[in-house]
């Protein structure tokens, strides 16, 4: 092979130098004009103009407000790499870019085509969300690359203000590929705390734990937290995730490397992550990156990296707070199953629908209407028990003005409900009901795929199917046992909100006593970055008699586990409505238990779930929280805060409010003696009047919180 050709296709800047060099020789030489050297001449000069071509690719990309900037290069070996920079300070050091397939190892012998950029800067409007106008404004770099094996990839990289991200593109078609691997780094060049959980937490169910990144040594879900030491903020997911697994990551030689979601076959791990067939994108790989916490927590590159909304009229997509017949069950004072405490009744729906709509809340979710649940072997989702009316309940709820909220809980058989799908969304339809709750509790779900994780791309695919097919009949969806949520409620904003989180119910039941304190001042800055939660809050009654008595046939005590209860006082379960985000809100207890304290239940019937901006005034992972939010088109604020095990009092200026208007602030806050163990039901309500340039000031109780409505007078 000619000289420079060989360099130019292994590194550019190599090509291009001996090029220079070679062409720089013959003109010094005067060369004679026989055939032979004219048409070498002529050949240095294409390889001079078209390495001018590839020495002018750009190779980095800086974000609008030029303070953070991706490099990009070639290895020697043809590996991509990336470096990035914040306010002119190496964040994340040369870190590996890659794929492998069985087919060809896509992690070196690439080569540089040409590169493109682009700039964009536009505001969209969501059908619901923390805020109701998103500016996406972003540069993005694409490289053009050539592999050896003749197989092109594009690397496309889109700088933020806040972060950046990037995916592989393959952009040949009608190839198929078995993905095995992805080679993907982010060796960030400090050490940060990190907050992970175990990639094989079930469920996402799990207690996040915060360790320096260089300690963690298990495989970790995607998302993580970090906290650099400099005191910046970053959050660590993909977006997008579609038709591929979910990512997760683990730490190796400084670095944190991805571990794409295995398949299975007969339940065992197999080399397979993902079958793909080309054209084919991978999902959005991002890290918000930011100088303090609020911005991190501000930070819409998730959802700006999600598709645009994909559904033709959004108007029957509506955000609702909703009551159930759910803590029965997991108090045990109800069943799923029919027989003498059976929970989803006719009679008892009606009640929880009359009181749903004296309290001015918009629905009412029913567990245990269908058949199936005596063995968990296959349920209905269309032949209610025999004590469960439909068409009544239905007729009822129109009369009411009260949505039904369906629950087609699968068992982990995604393959069952996927062959009763387009009839079970029908069945809903006809009954006017336009909200479903999901559920798919097995550790490995059963998908037309066999046995496989739910996070795997078997189960990716499932999910995504539910959400296409529900739109179709105009039902949104509450999706427990989820994947871990990318955005996709950009595309698809019928995927209104989604668990996979340790939410209320294990202060139920759980053998550990319940969720710390600091559980739900550490959720909204992990697992709700991640995207909205239906955590269902508002326990008013603590104790769970039920439950005392723990499956080893003892009262909870330290030996043989403890009684589970609530770790929080009533004023945290108010503050959590304004902290954790869900446009499908439950208020979990029973109206029993609400009714003993109904001037507290008053903030519960007052806080939207659909907001025009939301900002987090002041926190600490795992610490406290405080969130302010603005009602969606209204002059309204709502204030949350809530509180880990240290009692603290915090400042809140209420400079959101808007300037020379004076507001009746209603405060919710702990009593002086407020303890989450000893005193859960020592509270204050009280009002004020505040104005723009106020600074409230509250004590939060151990376990503790508060909750404000700021209305304009
Ligand atoms: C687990 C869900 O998280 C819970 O909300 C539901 O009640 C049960 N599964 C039964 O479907």
């Amino acid at each position: 092979m000619h000289f420079p050709l060989f360099y130019a296709l292994k590194n550019p800047f190599l090509g291009c130098f001996f090029a220079y060099m070679e062409f720089f020789l013959y003109l010094c030489n005067r060369i004679n004009h026989n055939a032979y050297h004219m048409k070498r001449i002529l050949l240095l000069l294409v390889f001079f103009f078209a390495s001018i071509l590839v020495y002018g690719a750009k190779m980095s990309v800086s974000s609008p407000d030029r303070l953070t900037e991706v490099f990009v290069r070639l290895s020697d070996q043809g590996q991509p790499q990336y470096q990035v920079l914040q306010d002119g300070q190496r964040m994340i050091d040369w870190s590996a870019l890659g794929i492998c397939a069985a087919e060809m190892d896509l992690r070196d012998g690439f080569s540089l085509l040409s590169s493109d950029e682009k700039t964009a800067d536009e505001t969209w409007q969501t059908v619901w969300g923390e805020e109701r106008l998103i500016r996406d404004q972003h540069n993005e770099l694409t490289l053009h690359l050539t592999h050896r094996s003749g197989m092109k990839m594009d690397l496309v990289f889109r700088v933020f203000d806040d972060g950046w991200a990037f995916r592989y593109v393959l952009p040949d078609s009608n190839i198929r590929l078995t993905i095995t691997d992805e080679y993907t780094e982010y060796r960030f060049a400090s050490d940060p705390q990190a907050w992970s959980i175990p990639w094989r937490t079930e469920y996402y169910e799990g207690i996040w734990t915060k360790a320096p990144m260089s300690a963690k040594t298990d495989t970790l879900c995607s998302p993580i937290t970090l906290e650099l030491p400099d005191g910046r903020y970053a959050f660590l997911h993909e977006a997008a995730l579609t038709d591929y697994p979910a990512q997760n990551v683990y730490m190796q030689d400084g670095a944190l490397k991805t571990y794409l979601t295995p398949w299975l076959a007969n339940g065992q791990t197999t080399c397979v992550k993902a079958y793909v067939t080309l054209p084919f994108a991978t999902p959005w790989r991002f890290v918000i990156l930011t100088r303090n916490l609020p911005a991190m927590v501000a930070s819409r590159i998730m959802l700006n990296l999600n598709e645009p909304c994909a559904i033709d009229g959004t108007s029957w997509i509506k955000p609702m707070k909703f009551l159930g017949i759910w803590w029965g069950m997991h108090i045990k004072t109800m069943t799923w199953e029919q027989g003498p405490k059976h929970g989803a009744t006719t009679k008892n729906m009606e009640r929880y629908m009359r009181f749903t709509k004296d309290h001015h809340i918009q629905a009412v979710l029913a567990e245990g209407w269908n058949k199936g649940w005596e063995d968990w072997k296959h349920f209905s989702f269309t032949e209610p028990y025999d004590d469960w009316d439909m068409p009544y309940l239905s007729g009822l709820a129109k009369e009411l003005g009260v949505q039904i909220i369906g629950h087609n809980e699968t068992g982990g058989n995604a393959a069952d409900y996927e062959e009763q799908l387009e009839e079970a969304y029908a069945y809903h339809q006809h009954h006017g009901i336009h909200a479903i709750k999901t559920g798919y509790v097995a550790p490995i779900i059963r998908t037309k795929d066999g046995l496989q994780w739910n996070k795997g791309q078997s189960g990716v695919r499932h999910y995504r199917h539910v959400i296409e097919t529900a739109a179709k009949y105009r039902i949104c969806i509450d999706n427990h046992e989820p994947v871990m949520p990318t955005g996709l409620q950009r595309t698809y904003p019928n995927l209104m909100t989604q668990e996979g989180v340790r939410g209320q119910e294990w202060n139920a039941w759980s053998q550990d006593g319940g969720s710390p304190c600091s559980h739900v001042t550490t959720l909204p800055f992990t697992r709700i970055m991640a995207g909205p939660v239906d955590y269902t809050p508002g326990v008013f009654a603590f104790e769970n008699p039920g439950n005392a008595l723990n499956p080893t046939g003892t009262r909870g005590s330290a030996e043989k586990g403890k009684a589970p209860r609530v770790h929080s006082t009533l004023m945290n379960q108010l503050g959590l409505f304004v902290c954790f985000y869900s446009p499908l809100q439950m208020a979990c207890d029973l109206p029993e238990n609400y009714m003993k304290h109904p001037d507290a239940f008053k903030f519960i019937e007052d806080v939207p779930c659909d907001w025009e901006r939301s900002i987090l005034v002041d926190g600490r992972i795992g610490e406290y929280c405080i969130f302010t939010r603005q009602q969606r088109g209204e002059a309204d604020w709502f204030i949350g805060g809530i509180n880990n095990e240290e009692p603290r009092t915090v400042e809140i200026p209420l400079t959101m409010l808007e300037s020379g208007k004076k507001y009746k602030a209603t405060i919710y806050r702990d009593g002086k003696k407020a303890h989450w163990e000893t005193k859960p039901y020592d509270y204050v309500i009280e009002t004020r009047t505040v104005h723009a340039g106020k600074t409230l000031k509250l004590r939060m109780a151990s376990g503790g919180g508060f909750a404000i409505k700021l209305s304009a007078i």
